[in-house]
């Protein structure tokens, strides 16, 4: 039985953490200018925390200035939006990412379009969704356009491609369909309330799932050869692993496909880990450097 290649994220985004860390040192030999990071983040989900971390590490990695503000859960929002406001005014700083999700007491919508839309580098403030749509220059959330990237490594053109976007959040599921629309992919948004969800996905060339449910996806829901990008990042317990000191089971990280179902139907598939995930904080840097480059009259660098 034919087997999927596998679409290794992990070495594509070393190569594109090596590429942007090359062009932030020909931006402090040429212009004196070191793209500065500020992310924020309020309280202690553990998952975030891992993220936080993460970003902090590998902007510095790059050569960048990284700035992490980490607030206590109860935080009033009024506090969270001066803070956003002093990041807006600070020349140093380049990008700005709130880590999401917030507490409840905050209100997303409102902290995120209080960030400076050229700042934004998540693309989530309302006039980045709507830049993004129009088919201006904007920044590109980070998720989507790793997806993107992995797609068109894998396919090459996708003009005329069905894809289906299995999610419609705004971090992923909304700006992944602008993304393929762009690329002249005929697109689909299934989710939740999706009828006939099988008959929808067996039609897709491109199946990009973004809907954390761990599995959700069977084998048999995908089209012979089609390429599928996992973007799922769920915990399950694993007992065949055995036992933590405590007695809980040991978990595993699995994605929204069901991986080992899919791969002997798929043409590419990306793994969960080592696919997607490490895919975003390299374009999280990538929004960085073309921010810095922008606020500072530069052209884009080729990245
Ligand atoms: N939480 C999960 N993914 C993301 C992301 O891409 N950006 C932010 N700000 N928060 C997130």
């Amino acid at each position: 039985m034919s087997q999927a290649s596998i679409i290794d994220g992990k070495a594509f985004a070393a190569r594109l953490r090596e590429k942007i860390a090359t062009s932030v040192a020909l931006l402090k030999k040429d212009h004196g200018l070191t793209p500065a990071l500020a992310v924020v983040l309020v309280g202690e989900d553990p998952a975030s925390q891992v993220y936080v971390n993460a970003k902090g590490k590998q902007t510095e990695e790059a050569g960048m200035e990284s700035i992490t503000h980490r607030l206590s859960p109860d935080t009033p929002e009024l506090e969270l939006l001066e803070l956003i406001e002093s990041l807006n005014s600070d020349p140093k700083i380049n990008g700005i990412l709130v880590q999401l999700p917030l507490p409840e007491q905050i209100d997303e919508t409102k902290v995120i379009d209080t960030i400076d839309p050229e700042k934004d580098v998540d693309g989530f403030h309302t006039i980045n969704v709507g830049r993004l749509w129009v088919g201006q220059v904007a920044p590109v959330p980070c998720t989507p356009y790793g997806c993107l990237l992995m797609l068109k490594d894998t396919i090459g053109d996708l003009t005329g491609k069905r894809a289906l976007v299995l999610g419609r959040s705004n971090i992923v599921g909304k700006p992944m369909a602008a993304l393929l629309l762009a690329e002249h992919c005929t697109v689909t948004i299934a989710h939740s309330r999706t009828k006939d969800l099988q008959a929808r996905c067996l039609e897709a060339d491109i199946l990009v799932a973004a809907v954390g449910r761990p599995q959700m996806v069977p084998g048999d829901w995908i089209k012979p050869g089609a390429t599928v990008i996992d973007v799922g990042i769920n915990r399950i317990d694993a007992p065949e692993k055995g036992v933590n000191e405590d007695g809980t089971p040991k978990t595993r990280l699995v994605g929204d496909v069901n991986f080992d179902e899919a791969v002997k139907v798929a043409g590419a598939i990306t793994p969960v880990p080592g696919g997607v995930g490490p895919m975003t904080i390299a374009n999280l840097l990538r929004n960085t450097v073309i921010a810095a480059c922008r606020q500072n009259g530069l052209d884009d660098p080729d990245l």
